[in-house]
């Protein structure tokens, strides 16, 4: 959106935004100086849980109950790189990964044995992470997880080192890659960047029932992308306002697969299935093949598609998941480069010679996905996506709805009812905006007129004609793009849990300024 030079205060002014300029206090490491694909890429290990506890609500059945570490730790992210200190769930980054069938609930101790100094750039004039907190805590959140809101990782929930907080999921709910991550008010974009993140994958008979490439040819892949100084260490920019050294958002030069730097995987001439996460702070992945292959998209952030989609591109947000089957088969011998845009190397694949045989098929239908019609909706959410700036822009809000986290529960939808929020971006960004708690099915983006909304009363002029979502898109989700100038709606319902949840933008700069809002799913009266 251009809105002309104009400086009022509620104008959308990211160009003023950007005068807040990220500084490099010292020189990055360039990772084209580096060896590319000498480190095999890391198959990330299964938590094995410590005993079996009484599960709440129903003491005859047993839950398995995982305690997760979480410590300072020192890896290697590339062979010819010095070891890197990084913040681990149980000893890697990414973390463990929790596996679970749908209905198993499972109970996971989430320990804070961190050190007492944080190694990354507080800004103590971010809201909850103001000088008086204590520089280290965390608190983890589920991410995609049907949770009571007690067991959510609520951001004000935070706990400092020596203390741990055990959460119970019940999992009752489909087949899907779920993923922790630190949630910690004010400073969530520091713990995630440490390497507080890590897998969760819900199975159920549905989805084993299908022939889909399983075991060692069923891969997540955890993307995301780092800056390192010249020593390894993993380092995060600051601005040029002194005292404030927040910054917009973070696009970090070297992007590492299951915290690998350019690592190389060996595979048979056959398919696999690449379960992909999107864990980065800001960065949006549009992945492809230098074979100029493509790929079938299997399913979404919650689970598999009506049907495979054919791509070339997998397009992914932070925070989103793509469930990929990609087949080498056509392929045997040769080295595959995994790029991301302008044609850079995440990682290699090299095909073994030969011919194997592959009893693995992709059904030309996965799972149903039904669609929750209009109708059913009881009520219509306008939620603005918005960014004030002061003169000098030195200073940055950004708004959901124009209300900061502290201001009252604005968001109150009624368990179990329907309801369609409608995300209206007025900035030129585009926001990954994630609902805790829920999956909804995307209904459309339109094009708007976001000057006449924001200057002349919240007026509705729209600039197109609605736009349905992406085949990729088009089944079960927890995030959505909510593109700049466009107004983009989700259906919602709200089943699950009563309580306190959160939403907000899944650009952990963003989340950690002010584009969070708690919200409450209330009973039925
Ligand atoms: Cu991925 Cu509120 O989180
Ligand atoms: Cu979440
Ligand atoms: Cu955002």
């Amino acid at each position: 959106m251009k809105c002309g030079g104009m400086s009022l205060a509620l104008l959308s002014v990211p160009q003023m935004a950007r005068h807040r300029q990220v500084t490099m206090a010292k020189p990055v490491l360039d990772p084209n100086s580096l060896t590319p694909f000498v480190d095999p890429l890391p198959i990330l290990k299964v938590a094995r849980p410590t005993e079996f506890r009484p599960t709440p609500g129903d003491a005859k059945q047993k839950a398995p109950y995982y305690r997760m570490a979480i410590r300072q730790v020192e890896s290697k992210i590339h062979r010819d790189m010095k070891p890197t200190l990084q913040w681990a769930v149980d000893s890697s980054v990414p973390g463990a990964t929790l596996e679970t069938q749908s209905g198993q609930g499972m109970f996971v101790e989430w320990a804070n044995e961190l050190p007492k100094s944080h190694f990354l750039p507080i800004d103590h004039s971010l809201h909850g992470a103001e000088a008086e907190k204590p520089d280290v805590r965390t608190v983890i959140h589920m991410h995609g997880a049907r949770v009571p809101a007690a067991a959510d990782g609520y951001p004000e929930d935070w706990y400092v080192p020596g203390k741990s907080a055990t959460y119970f999921y019940p999992n009752m709910q489909d087949a899907a890659m779920l993923w922790y991550h630190d949630h910690t008010l004010g400073i969530n974009r520091l713990n995630v960047y440490a390497g507080l993140l890590g897998l969760c994958i819900v199975r159920d008979s549905f989805e084993s029932g299908l022939s889909l490439p399983s075991g060692k040819y069923e891969i997540p892949l955890v993307l995301y992308d780092r800056f390192f100084d010249q020593d390894s260490q993993l380092y995060y920019p600051v601005s040029s306002v002194p005292g404030k050294p927040w910054i917009p958002e973070l696009f970090g030069n070297a992007i590492l697969a299951n915290g690998k730097l350019l690592p190389y995987l060996e595979v048979d001439p056959r398919k696999y299935r690449f379960r992909v996460l999107n864990g980065a702070n800001g960065r949006f992945f549009h992945l492809s093949m230098s074979s100029g292959q493509t790929f079938q998209q299997i399913g979404t952030d919650q689970g598999l598609l009506a049907a495979p989609v054919t791509l070339k591109i997998c397009s992914v947000a932070p925070g989103e998941r793509g469930d990929l089957i990609v087949d080498f088969s056509d392929h045997a011998g040769e080295q595959i480069v995994l790029k991301n845009d302008m044609l850079l190397p995440v990682m290699q694949f090299r095909v073994v010679k030969g011919k194997v045989n592959d009893d693995c098929t992709v059904p030309s239908t996965l799972r149903p996905v039904p669609k929750i019609a209009e109708s059913e909706a009881v009520k219509t959410r306008p939620l603005m996506l918005g960014e004030i700036s002061d003169l000098h822009g030195d200073s940055v809000t950004m708004l959901l709805n124009n209300a900061h986290w502290s201001m009252p529960i604005t968001e109150n939808p009624t368990l179990d009812s329907v309801e369609i929020w409608e995300l209206i971006n007025v900035t030129d960004d585009a926001h990954p905006i994630h609902l805790h708690m829920v999956k909804f099915q995307i209904l459309d983006r339109r094009r708007f007129d976001a000057f006449a909304y924001q200057n002349e009363n919240s007026l509705l002029r729209y600039r197109g004609n609605p736009v349905p979502p992406e085949p990729s898109e088009a089944g079960w989700k927890d995030t959505v793009r909510a593109d700049p100038g466009m107004i983009t709606r989700i259906i919602v319902k709200f089943e699950g849990y009563v309580g306190r949840y959160v939403w907000h933008c899944h650009i952990l700069e963003h989340e950690d300024n002010e584009m969070m809002r708690p919200y409450d799913v209330v009973a039925k009266s």
